[in-house]
């Protein structure tokens, strides 16, 4: 299968998430590995998404988050839970958005590029099962029309690890 990512011309935060999350439809429509859907996810947000040097994945693995898939410069692998922006979005259960990532206690740097950060847990069911993560260069990168667009896709992104007969 060759899928490329179409041109989008939105003229707003909430166009061009819609408009996403009908290509990340397609693009995973019939797969259901994580690790391959959670590595095309990540390129398509940091292709897509303006502003950005790091999209990608973080999974629970007992009490730490351990690296995933993701695109932009290596990072920290293993992060426990409760610590950084990362782990406290994985310990809350709740969409973290950080204007300025120097002024939040315990951030964990990987990227001395990265002034914003919006980490998006992913629970399946009852179960924490990672975290998404994007940064960007430049200072509050991210407001609530990201949040919400990104939990939408984040949604796509879990139904499709869904197992159907
Ligand atoms: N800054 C994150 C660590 C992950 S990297 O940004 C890729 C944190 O504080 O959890």
């Amino acid at each position: 299968m060759t899928f490329q990512l179409a041109q989008i011309d939105a003229t707003s935060k909430a166009d061009l998430y819609a408009n996403l999350a009908g290509q990340l439809r397609s693009l995973l429509e019939g797969e259901h590995d994580m690790i391959a859907n959670a590595a095309n996810f990540a390129a398509v947000l940091y292709n897509a998404l303006p502003d950005l040097n790091w999209a990608g994945f973080y999974f629970k693995q007992g009490e730490e988050l351990v690296l995933g898939p993701f695109q932009g410069q290596p990072a920290c692998v293993r992060i426990p839970i409760g610590k950084g922006v990362c782990g406290t979005a994985a310990q809350q259960r709740q969409t973290l958005l950080v204007d300025n990532v120097h002024d939040f206690p315990g951030h964990i740097a990987c990227d001395s590029a990265s002034n914003s950060e919006i980490v998006v847990p992913l629970v399946r069911g009852e179960e924490l099962i990672g975290v998404l993560d994007l940064d960007s260069p430049s200072s509050a990168r991210f407001d609530d029309d990201d949040a919400r667009g990104l939990n939408a896709l984040v949604d796509i992104f879990l139904e499709s690890l869904e197992f159907r007969l």
